[in-house]
């Protein structure tokens, strides 16, 4: 795996440079990321460009053998653009202009904004498009963070009622598609349509709300596009192309943007995600969480959305944290030795290179009270010492370079299907990643890493694919989907799934709608249950077993031959007589595979159970009995398995393999079946 750095030269003083370049090369490091916030030393005044200062510090990087990442600095647009043309300043949802003093203070859709920014991104192609030190460019940086991606300017709104009339064609069809006839909110012409936000009482009409929020993401793409051109009108193919993401960002179709990236990068800091991330954690995981390594299963979560995005390529993670950040609830140091384990996370995630972030703790500023691989002085911070006593496990990984992610089981994701649901939740708690998550956790506790893609990918890799909710439907995802168990696929598909149509309004179709003959079952009620009241499920699949279904509850009704019930409600109580006996779990026969439905929204225990009931159905082979907290990585290469056990835990954990054959990577001595994994390591062993 290449290692490299954030490094920001305009905060530091010339003479500094060199040292810090000097200490990269000596601890390993190959990579410098710099400029993606310098716009206002890269263009001081209007259309006066100044590349002196960046050329220097490019030559003394490159002199200690330092590949450069030139960011595009369109994120922090410079003083003298926001005050001369205040329109491209952004409006938030309460319709308040937002304000320099910080970042991301721009509108995607201002023109002016857009001009400024081919001109600087172009002036920064022109000069450095032909210099082999650059090897590529990140454009912006986080698109969307900090709740950026949803402007209400009236930019916006002219913007989007072209983006409308190009997908309706004709006033009445928007109406018809919003249903608009509804608290007579049809629209006569499109100069009528505005934003969705400060609606008089209730939020604002879904449907409208969803092409919002579909084109507020359309507007980053077609932003981060205008970049790419000014790019590669210059470049052509000589550097590369990416944009580093936010793992589990919901705001932006993330699949989308990265159709046009050469590859994608992300940004990964696991303590701080995981405590943002903490109530989604604590509904579907356990103590794993450790306040200062991040819940790793999490992490792995977000790696595979991000390696989805483009089909399961190597990627990059563009900030990897190394220390502790400045913007979570809480700020713990990572534990010692700690970048090991998550390096070893990354290269079994599928990562290619690993940018730290960042140098050195910044004196100054928003983020003065973030860490670096150096301390605010100077000193090697704890970073930079994990890095130097991971010298001898970076040979083991880099013996294993010709490899690559390969996974048989998927689970399917949409960003339209996360957006519909979270503006009608119909239960407080529904979220959209909590349910991505249980499922996910369950199959690496199994010991079963796995994909996540988009729901329209190709699935023809797959053995098993789980889509924990397919909620906004039509005919060709059914279509799609039966191609795939008609071949002998094995599909599970989860609550709400078919219930609306692409425009999120409700099927007037039985449900779940188009997706109703796969399932051979209709869905014929649908409840979402308080805190506190369950519902025994008694699941019949070789053998017995009862689960109390919380939360979310669907009942199904058996239509077809090849279907059949797997377990039905049983009602405890006489207020609950209608669902006495009524099926929570179908199954259907169809082509050479199957499809199941689960009516409930499983729990950690359930998805474990259903994950373990699924597994064999589908003749997946987990890597053996792995014990909570350890995780397991699998590449392939030339035939052969890779697999990595990753000991996140303080204990020494017992891992029993599923295969004989194994050998050890480093000896190559055969392997017992029983491993000992000694806290916070990890083993690598070759399978035939
Ligand atoms: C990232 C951002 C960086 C820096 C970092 C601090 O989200 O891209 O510029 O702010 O967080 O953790
Ligand atoms: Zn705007």
């Amino acid at each position: 795996m290449n290692l490299g750095v954030c490094y920001y030269p305009e905060h530091w003083s010339q003479s500094r440079w060199a040292v810090d370049a000097k200490l990269m090369r000596e601890t390993g490091l190959s990579i410098a990321r710099m400029a993606e916030f310098a716009w206002s030393k890269l263009e001081p005044r209007p259309g006066e460009f100044d590349f002196a200062w960046l050329d220097r510090a490019i030559e003394i990087f490159a002199n200690e053998r330092q590949s450069i990442v030139l960011g595009t600095p369109t994120a922090a647009p410079p003083v003298w653009l926001s005050r001369t043309h205040p329109e491209t300043l952004p409006v938030d949802a309460q319709g308040r202009v937002k304000n320099v003093g910080a970042r991301r203070h721009y509108c995607p859709n201002s023109p002016v904004y857009r001009a400024l920014t081919a001109r600087i991104v172009g002036a920064m192609a022109q000069h450095y498009g032909a210099d082999e030190r650059v090897i590529g460019w990140q454009i912006d940086n986080e698109f969307g963070a900090d709740n950026t991606t949803r402007c209400y300017c009236p930019n916006c709104a002219t913007a989007f009622r072209v983006w409308l009339e190009q997908k309706y064609g004709s006033i009445d069809a928007l109406n018809d598609a919003w249903g608009n006839v509804f608290w007579s909110q049809t629209y006569a012409d499109w100069s009528e349509i505005g934003a969705p936000n400060l609606p008089g009482a209730h939020p604002p009409n879904p449907s409208h709300a969803l092409d919002y929020f579909r084109f507020a993401s359309d507007s980053f793409r077609a932003y981060q596009h205008l970049q790419i051109d000014a790019l590669r009108a210059v470049i052509a193919d000589r550097q590369f192309i990416t944009h580093n993401f936010m793992g589990l960002f919901p705001d932006l179709d993330a699949y989308s943007l990265a159709r046009p990236l050469s590859f994608v990068s992300w940004d990964s800091y696991p303590t701080g995600h995981t405590e943002r991330g903490a109530a989604l954690v604590a509904q579907s995981d356990d103590g794993t969480y450790s306040y200062d390594v991040g819940n790793p299963y999490l992490v792995n979560l977000e790696h595979a959305v991000v390696r989805g995005s483009k089909d399961g390529a190597p990627f990059w993670v563009m900030e990897q944290q190394a220390g502790q950040v400045n913007w979570g609830t809480y700020n713990p140091a990572p534990r010692p030795g700690v970048l090991s384990l998550w390096l070893w996370q990354n290269f079994f995630a599928g990562v290619e290179t690993t940018v730290f972030f960042r140098e050195r703790a910044t004196w100054f500023a928003h983020e003065q009270y973030h860490s670096g691989l150096l301390n605010h002085d100077g000193s090697l911070a704890q970073g930079y010492l994990d890095l130097q006593s991971f010298a001898e496990q970076r040979a083991i990984m880099q013996s294993l370079r010709d490899s690559r992610v390969e996974n048989n089981v998927a689970l399917l994701i949409s960003y339209e299907d996360l957006w519909a649901l979270g503006l009608q939740p119909h239960h407080q708690d529904f979220d959209y990643w909590t349910l991505v998550f249980a499922w996910y956790a369950a199959l690496l506790r199994a010991g079963v890493p796995c994909d996540v893609v988009s729901k329209d990918a190709d699935l023809s890799r797959f053995k098993l694919v789980i889509a924990p909710t397919l909620h906004l439907a039509d005919d060709a995802l059914a279509a799609h989907l039966r191609r795939f168990v008609q071949a002998g696929g094995l599909l599970v598909l989860g609550i709400r799934s078919g219930f609306k149509t692409p425009s999120n309004k409700v099927t007037g179709e039985p449900l779940p709608g188009p997706l109703r003959s796969l399932v051979g079952a209709a869905v014929t009620s649908w409840q979402s249950l308080p805190p506190g009241v369950t519902m025994p499920v008694a699941l019949m699949w070789r053998g017995w077993q009862r689960v109390h279904a919380a939360r979310w509850l669907e009942t199904l009704d058996v239509e077809s031959d090849t279907a059949g019930s797997i377990a039905a409600y049983v009602a405890q109580t006489t207020s609950t007589p209608q669902l006495q006996g009524r099926a929570a779990m179908t199954v259907n026969q169809v082509g050479a595979g199957r499809v199941f439905y689960c009516g409930w929204m499983p729990d950690r225990a359930q998805t474990d159970l259903l994950v373990g009931m699924l597994l064999p159905e589908a003749q997946v082979e987990p890597v053996g009995i792995v014990p909570q907290g350890v995780l397991t990585g699998r590449r392939v290469r030339a035939g052969n398995t890779i697999w990595g056990l990753m000991n996140f835990t303080d204990e020494e954990k017992r891992v029993w393999l599923n295969a004989s054959g194994w050998r050890d990577l480093e000896t190559g001595a055969p392997l017992d079946k029983e491993q000992k994994i000694p806290p916070r390591a990890v083993r690598v062993f070759e399978s035939p």
